[in-house]
């Protein structure tokens, strides 16, 4: 089991991490484990009530957190986010994780513009803040991206989206942003409430070699790692955490 107070995966006392999406699921997760690892957090999400949830529980645990409410795709409101952010100090890390869940009624043009194209303007106005030296940032796509195709059309276009624009950042903008991508397999939260009991679900989790769906943390100590000074040499990868599932397509 791990005892997040005896690692920090070299990050030092004053760094910052923004986390979008934080107030719920895989970002809460990452908000929580990243102040328990010594980062100060600014938690961002569209709702005040999740991202105020996140943060308190942060500072009730002895971290260190702001709340901000914000919507990745309006560029006013990231603009504000980040100044906000920016209270707690030098905004090194990102972690891009908002996004809408894939049973969204969305429109294809729509969608892509929610999920890959917030993720590119969160990182643009964040990068345009100014170079600070081993800079890096974590884009959360899917196995629905880049080995899964799944429904609706949007969805793995989007995540394999993300994955292209990735690796676009690792080989041209290393001078500003060291860049990375996890790919989540099935991660019990909300968005997929009550899919592991159904019928579906069950005949999909035995195609999982583990058995089972990840939970929010064990995503997050895949990102945090990716984010982390640790990973240092790590530049345009994709870290596949699915519990085997992919490699038995
Ligand atoms: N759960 C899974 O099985 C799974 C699998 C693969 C990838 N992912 C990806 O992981 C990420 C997080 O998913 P999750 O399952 O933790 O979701 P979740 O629904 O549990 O939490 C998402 C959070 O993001 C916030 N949010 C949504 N849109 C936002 C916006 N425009 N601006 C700011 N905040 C916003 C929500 O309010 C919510 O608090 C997503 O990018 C998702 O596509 C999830």
């Amino acid at each position: 089991m791990i005892v997040p107070s005896q690692i920090s995966l070299g990050f030092s006392p004053d760094d910052v991490v923004v986390v979008t999406g934080a107030g719920r699921g895989i970002g809460r997760s990452t908000a929580i484990n990243g102040a328990a690892i010594g980062l100060k957090v600014a938690v961002w999400d569209l709702d005040a009530s999740f991202a105020e949830d996140t943060a308190k529980a942060i500072v009730a645990a002895g971290g260190r957190a702001v709340a901000v409410t914000a919507d990745v795709t309006d560029a006013a409101q990231i603009d504000a986010g980040l100044a906000k952010s920016a209270e707690l100090g030098e905004l090194r890390y990102l972690v891009n994780n908002a996004g809408p869940a894939s049973a969204s009624q969305l429109e294809f043009d729509e969608a892509l513009e929610m999920s890959v194209g917030s993720m590119h303007k969160v990182a643009t106005a964040w990068m345009g803040r100014g170079r600070l030296d081993d800079a890096a940032l974590v884009n959360v796509a899917s196995v629905a991206g880049n080995v899964i195709g799944t429904a609706p059309e949007w969805y793995p276009t989007a995540k394999a989206a993300i994955m292209g624009w990735t690796r676009h950042l690792a080989a041209y903008r290393s001078d500003v942003v060291r860049a990375n991508a996890v790919a989540p397999g099935m991660t019990d939260t909300r968005r997929l409430a009550g899919f592991k009991e159904s019928d579906v679900g069950q005949r999909v989790l035995t195609r999982i070699p583990l058995r089972r769906m990840a939970t929010p943390d064990e995503i997050s100590w895949a990102i945090l790692f990716l984010l982390s000074p640790l990973a240092s040499y790590v530049n345009g990868a994709l870290l596949t955490v699915d519990g085997g599932w992919t490699v038995t397509q």
